[in-house]
């Protein structure tokens, strides 16, 4: 760590970025610290979920049809909450919200959109297993007043930011504005998120993947051709990859952008789409490996390049180091079986 990044904050360090933009106006930097506001709100409770009425599940389902924990719907809440009244954004879509999130009337519309995952990993709340949040912003492109679905479908490279949080050992804030990808922890003494992985870097090529392989018999040819080759058995004779899957993609992503590797979430026989959602957890994490040096896609096109045409719409997800994921996109794509 540089000596003038010593007690860097996260604030500090985003004025600093708003300072070297200069026809910046100070709506972002607030935005993104109306954000950490909300996300040290939902790491208070993370951090005590066990011992208050905070565990379990609703009676509900999302649209996603994902059974809806109580953490869920606080987080949801919480975002939704710190967000509504900075006059910073004119609409916001989140994957616990049927429709779009309006900014009330009675608030100012502001430029900018939020999308979100309120709470990443739900299935691990009860178990104490690490889960994260994931957000998304991008410019509005309509004129004014309330904000529309257009200004939430816009394709990933559009994002102005992106970011994810792991509530894990400790917790850690990381974003994106287009000028590398820096990593914040948070010192719950002080209640301030310090610079702890300044400009983060992914290696090229990693030694581990990770992939749900229960659903090893609904993949196609290409995708088990691919995990066969990783994990050696396929007579190549190479070094095996090690699996680490946890099952909470921002826990899975965040190991692999620190020491490389692939995770992946394909399409299958049940789920041509795959499970995991464009908008507020595919593209925003696919903006963040990109600017980390590497690559994102659904085995056949860039994530950021793709159109949304849904809110809620599922993708097929490879992400992680370049080379890793260019190789799944070989075998995906049948150019190469072993
Ligand atoms: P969410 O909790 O926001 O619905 O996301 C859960 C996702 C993702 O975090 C994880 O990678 C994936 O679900 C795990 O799915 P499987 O249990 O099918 O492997
Ligand atoms: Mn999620
Ligand atoms: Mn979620």
């Amino acid at each position: 760590m540089s000596e003038k990044h010593r007690f860097m904050t996260l604030g500090r360090h985003i004025d600093e970025g708003e300072r070297e933009h200069p026809e910046a106006t100070g709506d972002f930097s607030g935005l993104l610290s109306d954000l950490a506001i909300a996300v040290k709100m939902i790491w208070r409770e993370v951090s005590k979920a066990g011992l208050i009425e905070i565990l379990g599940a609703t009676d509900r389902q999302n649209d996603c049809g994902d059974e809806v924990k109580k953490l869920d719907e606080f987080a949801n809440e919480t975002i939704y909450r710190a967000m509504d009244h900075g006059g910073h954004l004119c609409v916001m879509a989140s994957e616990e919200s049927h429709g779009l999130i309006s900014i009330p009337d009675k608030y100012p519309k502001g430029k900018y959109v939020l999308v979100y995952d309120p709470i990443d990993g739900s299935s691990n709340i009860d178990a104490n297993v690490s889960i994260g949040s994931i957000f998304g912003i991008y410019r509005r492109i309509t004129e004014s007043g309330p904000g529309t679905e257009a200004d939430c479908l816009q394709p990933g490279y559009k994002l102005a930011a992106s970011a994810y949080v792991i509530y894990g050992s400790s917790t850690i804030f990381v974003y994106c504005t287009g000028d590398g990808v820096h990593g914040f922890t948070l010192d719950p003494s002080v209640g301030e998120f310090l610079l702890s992985h300044e400009n983060m870097r992914i290696p090229d090529r990693g030694k581990t993947y990770s992939v749900n392989e229960g659903n090893y018999g609904k993949w196609a040819d290409g995708m088990r051709s691919y995990v066969n080759y990783l994990k050696g058995t396929d007579g190549s004779g190479r070094r095996p990859y090690s699996s680490r899957y946890i099952g909470s993609l921002v826990a899975d992503f965040h190991r692999n952008l620190l020491h490389g590797g692939i995770f992946m979430y394909p399409g299958d026989s049940t789920n041509p789409d795959g499970k995991l959602r464009l908008v507020y957890e595919c593209a925003p994490l696919a903006h963040i490996v990109e600017h980390a040096g590497g690559k994102a896609s659904d085995g056949i096109r860039r994530i950021l390049d793709i159109v949304p045409k849904a809110v809620h719409q599922r993708t097929p997800f490879f992400i992680g180091s370049g080379e890793d994921v260019s190789e799944a996109e070989e075998f995906i794509q049948g150019r190469r079986n072993h």
